[in-house]
């Protein structure tokens, strides 16, 4: 077991940070001090200069081999959309409410895909009356339901069935989703008669298909495994006479938190090209984490630090409320402080938490810090991606601001929430105030 990289180590393998003596801790050209003064903690930092060149990175890495479609569930703040749509992407929604951010934030309709489990008819309806560009079907009980809805609307679907190709991505259990027992998709067996089912139902035109094995896939041997099934499949569909012309191969690339080494680009583009490059199909990829989880920190403060054995409890005001990957899936993430000088003294283990009441409610355990007292600030990094989106006001925690930062500049993007936002649209009936 390797021990954690220290808050200097993480610094060091991470170029969007520089350490100033003064400054304290910078993103970009911003030292992270400047905005948590102006704003207040918790505050999440997202830099655009870190998103558009991971973006550029892997479009390069694809070199037109497919298409980026950003996973909008990984931060779906409309700058963040914005930011992506400019340089060109496309996008993957799961809900009606994602779809409608998408197009808010300038995308058209027929750049963006729609998967999940469960679309009701309502967005359905939408997303088809929209001009979305493909649906990502999976099962065949929803297959129906596309074909009635887009049939009684006059329209065409353009469909990609999405396959379970019972791989293990070897990820965490709870983000796993190409396994035979997941919710994900349509068994492999049973594609080729549901594609030629597909052709004989009514509002729909059929284009290909779609798999995604499951998120934080630091290794290339598990697409590879499920991009040969796919590869095996478009053929055996061809041979029986079926179009396929798009094959969606899904996100997953996984980044560095702790040890891992993120998934590069070249790996991926190498397993695309070899799996499917000579099916003249058109591939597109649906990466969220990687292009925006280095990207961001949440900005935290120490409120008190408890002394206790076995080791001293940091209490920040940051909670799980706010970042809920480490309660979820005992998710690790790098903790470093901001100032330069607490930075830079000698380590000794404590526990991070918040102060939501729940035992859960934990950032880090046993986890070296340079001593902290109240009032010191920390910045928990690869923030960018599954943090803000997943927040709640759980405990009453007004939602944390969220700033984005070009280069020197820097941006609110969202103010902290009011106490009056938190109990907006609240109803109290007469019957709530009788004793009974
Ligand atoms: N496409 C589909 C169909 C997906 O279900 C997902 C993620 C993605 C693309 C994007 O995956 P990514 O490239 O971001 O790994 N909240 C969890 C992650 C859940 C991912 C769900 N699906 C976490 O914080 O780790």
């Amino acid at each position: 077991m390797h021990p954690d990289p220290s808050p200097a180590e993480l610094i060091a393998a991470r170029p969007q940070f520089s350490l100033h003596a003064m400054d304290g801790l910078l993103l970009e050209g911003v030292p992270l001090n400047a905005i948590a003064d102006a704003l207040g903690t918790p505050c999440w930092v997202y830099a655009a200069g870190v998103m558009r060149a991971r973006y550029r990175a892997l479009a390069a890495a694809l070199d037109g081999l497919a298409r980026i479609h950003y996973a909008v569930k990984a931060n779906d703040h409309l700058a963040v959309l914005r930011l992506f749509s400019a340089l060109g992407a496309g996008a993957d929604v799961v809900s009606g409410g994602e779809l409608a951010r998408a197009r808010r934030a300038g995308m058209a309709a027929g750049d963006v895909i729609f998967s999940g489990v469960g679309k009701t008819v309502a967005e359905l309806r939408e997303a088809l009356a929209a001009g979305i560009g493909q649906i990502n079907v999976e099962s065949a009980e929803e297959l129906a339901m596309v074909s009635a809805v887009a049939d009684a609307m006059g329209r065409e679907a353009p469909v990609a069935l999405r396959v379970n190709p019972d791989i293990d991505a070897g990820t965490h259990p709870k983000i796993t989703t190409g396994l035979r027992g997941n919710k994900f998709g349509i068994p492999f067996d049973d594609i080729p008669a549901l594609y030629a089912h597909a052709a004989r139902l009514p509002g729909l035109r059929t284009v290909g298909l779609a798999v995604h094995i499951g998120s934080q896939i630091t290794e290339a041997g598990p697409y590879r495994a499920a991009l040969d099934r796919i590869a095996g499949l478009v053929r055996a569909l061809r041979a029986a006479g079926e179009r396929v012309t798009r094959v969606d191969c899904g996100g997953g690339l996984g980044i560095a938190y702790r040890h891992e080494t993120a998934l590069a680009p070249a790996l991926l583009a190498g397993v695309l090209r070899a799996s499917l490059g000579g099916l003249d199909l058109d591939l597109v990829v649906e990466p969220g984490r990687w292009l925006v989880g280095p990207a961001g920190v949440l900005l935290a403060s120490v409120v008190l630090v408890k002394n206790a054995a076995p080791r001293p409890f940091v209490v920040l005001d940051a909670a799980m409320n706010d970042l809920l990957r480490p309660a979820l899936y005992d998710a690790w993430h790098g903790i470093v402080p901001i100032s330069a000088a607490a930075a830079r003294a000698a380590p000794m283990p404590v526990d991070v938490v918040g102060p939501v009441c729940e035992s859960g409610d934990s950032f880090a355990t046993n986890r070296p810090l340079p001593p902290l007292v109240p009032g010191s600030r920390v910045a928990i990094l690869e923030a960018g991606a599954y943090g803000a989106v997943m927040s709640s006001t759980y405990n009453a925690r007004p939602l944390a601001a969220e700033v984005m930062i070009d280069g020197a500049q820097w941006a609110v993007i969202r103010p902290r929430q009011t106490r009056d936002e938190l109990w907006r649209g609240e109803v109290v009936p007469p019957f709530a105030e009788a004793s009974g």
